[in-house]
């Protein structure tokens, strides 16, 4: 496209104020904001615009029929040891044939953390303070030795953290994983726009752009040639997880087993909702098809809803662990028809952005949309979807916030909490409070021991005490 044709084609589309200063613009910045613009499917905004913006007069989500979507329980909340065990055992098997690859999102911002840098290099551990990055990468290369095949990992990234991401991994010499294991990716951006949806400016040349979402992932992979390398490479299951949350099983192989088990294009973890007001997404159904619904589109009366044996009805909460079929993410991942590829989701947000003088303007109110699709939403698209139960306390402590819940503290005793289970299941005495929290920090590597299997096996090496890090 020539510069003509892009100015002529937001004139078209009724956006002509992202050139509002391009005359004034020194011949570099003029080329940035060309480049911005012509990344920017304008059909794509102008859809969204007449389809969400116009319509966003605050109309609730329609809850009507929907009903909790089934899961599979764990063995010990009454599900089938046998039917775990068999997942288990398909799992490893298609972990030894080499078909799985880790994915982790790590495209997001972290506004709420207000870390400087990518998410993934914020320090989690209680001692050593290894970041998030290097857990994960220790839990990966654990399943690879475990199952004797090399696992490729693919991260998320976006424009915004994508150098510093790659510069991170480079300086510590990729964890240990084979470098050519690991593909980073940017994800695609969009643009934010007013109320009115005219695309907003960050800068005389700067279009205000964000992330599309951890629901980009799907395009993301398949535009940047993820899928196809997958494909080449005899992978077709994709653990998918979120780049805050350091308990995760990267890799689970009864998670896996039920994935294939069933035939299932995506299956998803749930852990129970601590209270019903909770706020997390819950797996419901309607019209014999799985999603996740928001906890603010779901009303009080349904929150709060019990079961006859007591139970809060909607409980099964929704936590950003997936398997997702190769296939599955090909096929949304390329789809033309809108109606075939996730939907997207708007936010009003305090965009920063210039007044007509072209000077920086901090809003202190909502003055803008921002779009995102969310990866949950693939649920139902997907051929047979499978939801799995699995246990907080094991598998779930995001760090979002600087402080309170899901903050870097909690997130710490959380892992001295699941070690020091461990240690007392393998028969080691350590003083723990009334939530299990020990009396002392201590680490175990996933590299020393990833479950408590793997940790009973090793207990007589693991003197555990103040500072004690067990690594390798
Ligand atoms: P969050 O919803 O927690 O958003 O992302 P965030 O951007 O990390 O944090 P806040 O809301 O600004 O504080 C959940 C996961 O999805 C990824 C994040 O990196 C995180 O792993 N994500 C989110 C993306 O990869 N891309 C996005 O556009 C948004």
């Amino acid at each position: 496209m020539t510069p003509d044709s892009i100015r002529q084609a937001y004139r078209n589309a009724g956006q002509d104020q992202v050139f509002h200063f391009f005359d004034q613009l020194a011949p570099a910045a003029q080329e940035t904001l060309l480049r911005q613009a012509a990344a920017i499917d304008l059909t794509e905004i102008d859809h969204l615009v007449n389809t969400l913006v116009r319509a966003s007069g605050g109309s609730s989500v329609d809850v009507a029929g929907v009903e909790p979507a089934p899961y599979i329980p764990l063995p010990r909340a009454g599900g089938d040891a046998a039917q775990w065990a068999a997942a288990k055992a398909a799992g490893e098997e298609a972990l030894r044939a080499g078909r799985v690859a880790a994915f982790t999102v790590a495209g997001g911002q972290g506004t709420r953390l207000g870390f400087d840098g990518p998410k993934g290099t914020f320090p989690v551990t209680p001692v050593t303070k290894k970041t998030l990055f290097q857990v994960f990468a220790e839990k990966i290369l654990a399943a690879s030795r475990r199952y004797g095949k090399p696992i490729p990992w693919f991260i998320m990234t976006s424009d915004i953290n994508h150098e510093a991401t790659v510069a991170f991994f480079e300086a510590h010499n990729f964890f240990g994983i084979e470098p050519g294991l690991i593909q980073f990716f940017s994800q695609g951006l969009m643009p934010a726009v007013t109320f009115d949806g005219k695309i907003l400016l960050a800068a005389p040349d700067q279009i205000a752009l964000s992330p599309d979402g951890h629901g980009g992932s799907l395009r993301a992979l398949v535009r940047n040639g993820c899928t196809a390398k997958m494909a080449s490479m005899g992978i077709d299951i994709v653990s998918y997880f979120q780049v805050d949350n350091p308990l995760v099983h990267c890799i689970d192989p009864a998670f896996i087993g039920f994935h294939l088990l069933a035939g299932s294009e995506l299956t998803s973890k749930t852990c129970m909702k601590a209270y019903a007001g909770e706020k997390v997404g819950v797996f419901v159904q309607r019209g014999g098809k799985a999603e996740v619904l928001e906890y603010s589109d779901l009303p009080a009366d349904l929150t709060n809803a019990t079961d006859s044996d007591g139970k809060i009805r909607f409980r099964a909460g929704s936590i950003a662990i997936h398997i997702f079929s190769r296939e599955l993410v090909e096929r949304m991942g390329a789809a033309e028809d809108p109606a075939l590829r996730l939907p997207f989701h708007l936010a009003k947000k305090k965009i920063p952005t210039v007044d007509a003088n072209g000077q920086p303007v901090e809003p202190t109110e909502p003055n803008g949309i921002k779009f995102e699709m969310f990866v949950f939403d693939a649920l139902p698209f997907a051929k047979d979807p499978v939801i799995v139960e699995t246990a907080r306390e094991d598998e779930f402590s995001p760090v979002k916030n600087a402080e309170g819940n899901d903050s870097p503290k909690t997130c710490r005793e959380d892992q001295l909490r699941q070690w020091a289970r461990w240690a007392l299941a393998a028969g080691q005495s350590i003083p723990v409070d009334a939530t299990g929290l020990p009396a002392f920090s201590f680490e175990i590597s996933p590299l020393f021991a990833d479950s408590p299997e793997a940790f009973a096996a090793r207990a007589a090496e693991a003197d555990l005490r103040e500072g004690s890090v067990l690594q390798g």
